[in-house]
């Protein structure tokens, strides 16, 4: 008897090792793959904390139709706070009935305290907004200080540069930590990824700002669906379709309507849900925009096709609103006929909503808005108005100032000066 009770612990706990050790080593296996340090060939954990893509919102969230409500989008801050409140004021901005949205970006390269500031306001009021590369690197420091200071001789380590630092008090502390971890000895140096900048405007953001601000920022996802609206928003851009294959190659999403889910009756619905899917599918399908370094980062496309954040090849917006140009719409009564001809899609066209091309300034085309107006080096800061009188009125009708096409309707662009 007591030898079967013993067997059976036996296997019980021999069990329950391979359960745990496999857990582990899969947990290791995921984590422990990202960033490496050439230096010494060390690998250090993803601190990348990349969310799914992309989060869709509601038509309360979004509301387009909403007589009174007004969505405000906000571009690249980069810790402008006086001339981000100076644009608050100018929008007249009411939380009961504006839902305000930025485009991220919004800390780093300006001043600290601005970065501070914009991330508290941010995060205190839950502010719904995508993450922006500069955000994406602020994540990435806080996630390494976390793991740097569990250990008791890295935090240790850590403490004393921050001391020296604050002694020597250097006009640039970026240039300071690089000279002073030339002559670190210690093991701790070699723990930082390549290319990471000790005491950067990143790294200062990101050991100073609370535990409910790092858990605001690194839950900002990396693009927006607004489907109601027919709005995506995303810091750098998004693809229409793979620049590997032409725009009406049947594997591009926008090149066949997707599947219509059963118990849908009337045209309407029919079309709106046809519509949300495709939009959706540019986000999975197109193998690009599945890359969190893509919709963080790019620019343009290389006659190589491939992706760029410099500034040579065509800009990213350009093959957008070429795709949503040639968008000739669908019938869902006749989805299995009529082929658009030639470059035709069987689509209707949505609109990106996006920052990070401060070089362009602000760039608003048909079927995309590029709110970068550079505040950040003196130029302005920029918002989008959408609201439901504008969106209601055909855009040939408006002739006020700054109104712009916008999808269907109208919306409006109001900025502010950064000195
Ligand atoms: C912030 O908003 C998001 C999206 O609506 C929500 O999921 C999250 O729970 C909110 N966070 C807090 C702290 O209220
Ligand atoms: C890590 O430790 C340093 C040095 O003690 C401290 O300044 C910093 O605030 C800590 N950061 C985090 C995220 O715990």
């Amino acid at each position: 008897m007591s030898y079967r009770i013993a067997f059976a612990a036996l296997l019980s706990l021999t069990l329950c090792f391979y359960l745990f050790s496999s857990a582990f080593l899969d947990a290791t296996k995921n984590i422990w793959h990202s960033f490496t340090n050439a230096a010494t060939g060390a690998r250090v954990p993803d601190f990348s904390h990349f969310p799914p893509q992309p989060r869709t919102l509601s038509a309360v969230e979004f509301p387009i139709n909403a007589p009174g409500k007004r969505v405000l989008i906000v571009g690249d801050l980069h810790g402008m706070y006086d001339p981000f409140r100076a644009l608050l004021d100018k929008l007249d901005y009411k939380p009961a009935s504006d839902t305000l949205i930025h485009v991220g970006d919004i800390v780093a390269k300006g001043p600290h305290h601005g970065s501070m500031n914009v991330l508290k306001y941010m995060a205190s009021h839950n502010i719904t907004g995508v993450r922006g590369n500069h955000d994406q690197k602020v994540i990435e420091w806080r996630a390494w200080l976390d793991w740097i200071n569990r250990t008791n001789g890295g935090a240790v380590w850590l403490a004393e540069l921050h001391a020296a630092a604050e002694e020597d008090d250097p006009d640039d502390p970026e240039e300071w930590a690089e000279k002073r971890l030339k002559n670190d000895r210690t093991r701790w140096s070699k723990k930082i990824p390549d290319g990471w900048k000790l005491l950067s405007d990143h790294y200062r953001v990101a050991r100073d700002m609370s535990a409910s601000d790092f858990r605001y920022i690194s839950s900002l996802p990396l693009a927006l669906h607004a489907p109601q609206a027919h709005v995506l928003i995303a810091h750098a851009g998004i693809l229409p379709s793979d620049p590997n294959y032409k725009p009406s190659h049947r594997r591009q999403p926008l090149a066949r309507i997707p599947a219509l889910p059963a118990g849908l009756d009337t045209p309407e619905d029919k079309i709106a849900t046809l519509r949300r899917l495709q939009e959706a599918a540019l986000f999975t399908k197109v193998p690009q925009n599945t890359d969190p370094w893509v919709t963080l980062n790019m620019r343009g496309v290389l006659d190589d096709n491939t992706v760029t954040r410099g500034k040579k090849g065509t800009p990213w917006a350009e093959i957008w609103n070429r795709d949503m140009g040639n968008c000739a719409g669908f019938d869902p009564k006749h989805r299995f006929e009529a082929r658009p001809s030639k470059d035709e899609l069987p689509c209707f066209p949505a609109t990106v909503v996006y920052g990070h091309a401060a070089s362009r300034g602000l760039d608003v085309k048909r079927h995309s808005v590029g709110l970068d107006s550079a505040c950040v080096t003196g130029h302005r800061l920029s918002a989008l108005v959408v609201d439901a009188k504008l969106q209601n009125t055909p855009p040939l009708e408006v002739r006020k100032k700054k109104t712009i096409q916008f999808g269907e309707g109208s919306a409006q662009i109001i900025d502010v000066k950064c000195d």
